[in-house]
């Protein structure tokens, strides 16, 4: 680990993040593209991507559901093509599947509107005019014999769907090790495991101090060593995900902190009848009534991994950290539970009615962050930026942190990390 005011000369690029973490891979992975600049990326895991791999859908989404000026929108879009483009040059296993958000008769006006909307969707001004005469997001509105056909085993009761050519599944795992790879390849990018973050302050240096500018001393731990090392860095950002906001949070006073909610999701394994020949991903269309709310969770789906297992989930329960908050909070919450699977076939039945309790079986748990909580509406990805020196922001030492970062953020990671390059870059960093 590299520490001490020698480092302090070049500038320094880091990067915390924890285990699954396919965004802190994807932006050091773009940083480590900069000769001129060092980016090491903090991981407090053995390995890379470990349990990040097992806790989402896996699904590379077409940018269907979000506000078209939106930031989530933008990102999936351009990341969905980065992320095709990298797993045909990198051989990263994937399948452009397709998607059906299938609805009942009395649904048929959310897939309209979904088309509707997808059809105003443009390309991000990042695309090159190649790609500008095909829509950005495409979809089809299906009749009922179009969508039967397609798949024999949903029930009669749906009375069409809105086809997602552009949606696909990806194995996240090999896409991480991928980012991983370029960065140890890399001429300025270093990966230092087993080694977390315990200490972040704001290094703001006094006049007659002839130590080079602002910026950040961030202490780390390794292994079981006893005392931290310190990195100073003119530029960190943080993408760690689910508990970053809790780090911000305690950089400001009480009254300018930012609410946080967390929401679990569960997924059931599922072999047995009432599936035949499944091909594509399948959404049902999302709660709305009562408190419930199409952003907060698309439905319980099914989605396909690249064996062919069908899965369903992921469903939707709130949880809240106790005041205080044990570090073994999110572990508690990330184990399956029996409990879930009959709500889940209930879910379920409304459009696959062959699909048996029985089959079902609790697979793994994701937790996803919240910026809003339970019956509001949209909220996007945030970017936040602080400065050392809040009195001197024109010092450009950012920590930029990522918060929110929830579905799509897996298919947007590369589109992200373009994202905080430009922040970073437009902030006079370079
Ligand atoms: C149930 C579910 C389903 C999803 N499905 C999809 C999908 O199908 N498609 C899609 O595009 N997206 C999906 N997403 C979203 C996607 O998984 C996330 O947006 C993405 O994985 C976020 O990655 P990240 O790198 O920002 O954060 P994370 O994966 O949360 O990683 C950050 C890590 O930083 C670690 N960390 C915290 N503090 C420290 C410290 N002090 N030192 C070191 N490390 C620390 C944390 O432990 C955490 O594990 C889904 C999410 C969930 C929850
Ligand atoms: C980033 O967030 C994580 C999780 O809250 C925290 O442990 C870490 O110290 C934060 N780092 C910075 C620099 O804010
Ligand atoms: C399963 O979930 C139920 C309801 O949320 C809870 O009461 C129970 O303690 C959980 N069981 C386990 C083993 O976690
Ligand atoms: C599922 O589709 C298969 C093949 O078309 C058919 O034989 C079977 O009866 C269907 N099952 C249900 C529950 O629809």
């Amino acid at each position: 680990m590299v520490s001490g005011p020698s480092q302090a000369s070049t500038s320094l690029f880091v990067i915390l993040s924890l285990k699954p973490c396919v965004v802190g891979l994807a932006i050091a992975r773009s940083l480590s593209q900069l000769v001129d600049k060092s980016t090491i990326l903090v991981e407090r895991h053995t390995r890379a991507g470990q349990e990040t791999s097992s806790r989402n859908s896996e699904v590379i989404h077409a940018g269907l559901y979000y506000p078209p000026e939106s930031l989530k929108t933008r990102l999936c879009i351009r990341g969905r093509e980065l992320l095709y483009d990298r797993c045909e040059s990198c051989n990263i296993p994937f399948r452009k599947t397709g998607k059906l958000v299938v609805a009942t008769e009395k649904q048929r006006p959310y897939i309209e509107t979904l088309h509707a909307k997808a059809q105003k969707i443009v390309w991000p001004s990042s695309f090159s005019s190649t790609h500008r005469d095909e829509p950005a997001v495409p979809t089809q509105l299906l009749s009922r014999a179009e969508t039967r056909q397609m798949e024999p085993n949903l029930s009669d009761e749906i009375a069409g769907a809105l086809w997602s050519p552009a949606t696909g599944i990806i194995d996240s795992h090999a896409l991480m090790e991928s980012l991983e790879a370029d960065i140890i390849d890399s001429e300025s990018g270093d990966l230092v495991y087993s080694t977390r973050v315990v200490r972040v302050d704001p290094y703001t240096p006094s006049v007659s101090d002839d130590t080079p500018g602002h910026g950040w001393v961030v202490q780390t731990v390794t292994g079981d060593a006893e005392e931290p090392d310190a990195i100073f860095t003119k530029t960190l950002i943080n993408a760690s995900g689910l508990s970053a906001p809790l780090i911000v949070n305690s950089l400001h006073p009480e009254a300018e902190r930012m609410p946080l909610f967390y929401a679990r999701g569960s997924y059931a394994k599922y072999s047995g009848p009432g599936i035949a020949g499944i091909s594509h991903l399948i959404y049902p269309c999302p709660e709305t009534e009562g408190n419930a709310h199409g952003f907060q969770s698309l439905g319980t789906h099914l989605t396909l991994d690249l064996q062919g297992q069908v899965r369903f989930g992921p469903d939707l329960q709130w949880i809240s950290p106790a005041d205080g908050e044990d570090a073994d909070f999110w572990t508690k919450h990330l184990v399956a539970n029996e409990s879930i699977l009959e709500g889940m076939h209930h879910a379920v039945s409304r459009y696959l009615p062959g699909v048996t309790l029985e089959g079902l079986q609790p697979d793994y748990v994701g937790v996803r962050p919240k910026l809003i909580g339970p019956g509001s509406g949209f909220k996007d990805f945030v970017f936040r930026t602080d400065y050392p020196d809040t009195a001197r922001e024109s010092e450009y030492s950012p920590l930029i942190s990522l918060l929110g970062i929830e579905s799509p953020g897996l298919t947007a990671s590369l589109a992200i990390a373009e994202h905080v390059v430009e922040i970073m870059l437009g902030q006079g960093t370079g």
